[in-house]
């Protein structure tokens, strides 16, 4: 989301005393992102990062930076509702490797195996079609004979697992796109087969269902 949108957003929730609850677990991934709307309006904002997507899922941990005090009372009485409390032997971990600079390496190579990936898409998918790709997400623009449902569902019926536009995209006209996740597949060698499959398919036209209705 650009600076500007960014602004208005905090502005408006400002100006109508909307809360907002900001969840942004790709802002470290993300080269040129703009500040956070909670650095915009800190007094509206509740402002969650996970560690799942920039260090590791494993950790199940999430730092939240709260507007206020009484803010933080109810947040606490939510949390104990639904889960007591977090594990404390992963949030001490994670908090060690904070101080202890290893969560910046860990970072560095989360960053590195994206931009590394990142590359390896563009090369394989560029000269067919238009991408855009920032951090472990491409989001790929479709030709006009795949909607991008359809798309979505032969993809994975072989195998294939990408997202249609529209589980992202709140109304009536999502564009024609997908979006591929880079990050679970474990090697890259896998990915690139992935991609070249994906690639091919796209060059199809979707194969003409005539469904009976009895
Ligand atoms: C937008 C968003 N927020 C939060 C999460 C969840 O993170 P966690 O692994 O800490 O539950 C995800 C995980 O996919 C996500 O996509």
């Amino acid at each position: 989301m650009p600076a500007q949108r960014r602004h208005e957003i905090a502005r408006t929730a400002t100006t109508c005393g909307v809360k907002i609850i900001e969840d942004d677990p790709y802002w470290l991934l993300a080269d040129d992102a703009p500040p956070p709307v909670a650095r915009f309006a800190p007094e509206q904002v509740t402002y969650i990062s996970t560690l799942s997507k920039c260090l590791s899922p494993g950790l199940r941990t999430a730092f939240v930076l709260l507007p206020d005090a009484q803010s933080r009372e109810r947040f606490l009485v939510g949390l104990r509702a639904f889960a007591l409390m977090t594990t404390p032997l992963t949030t001490a971990l994670a908090t060690q490797w904070i101080h202890d600079g290893s969560a910046i390496q860990l970072l560095a190579g989360v960053q590195a195996e994206a931009r590394a990936r990142q590359e390896l898409t563009r090369q394989i998918l560029e000269s067919t079609l238009h991408f855009s790709g920032g951090g472990v997400h491409v989001w790929l623009a479709l030709p006009s004979y795949w909607t991008s449902q359809e798309l979505a569902r032969t993809a994975r019926a072989e195998g294939l697992a990408v997202t249609s536009s529209d589980a992202f995209y709140i109304g009536p006209k999502p564009p024609n796109a997908i979006r591929i996740s880079l990050g679970g597949i474990r090697d890259r060698t896998r990915l690139a087969a992935a991609l070249r499959k994906l690639s091919l398919l796209l060059t199809r036209k979707p194969s003409v269902h005539r469904d009976i209705v009895i």
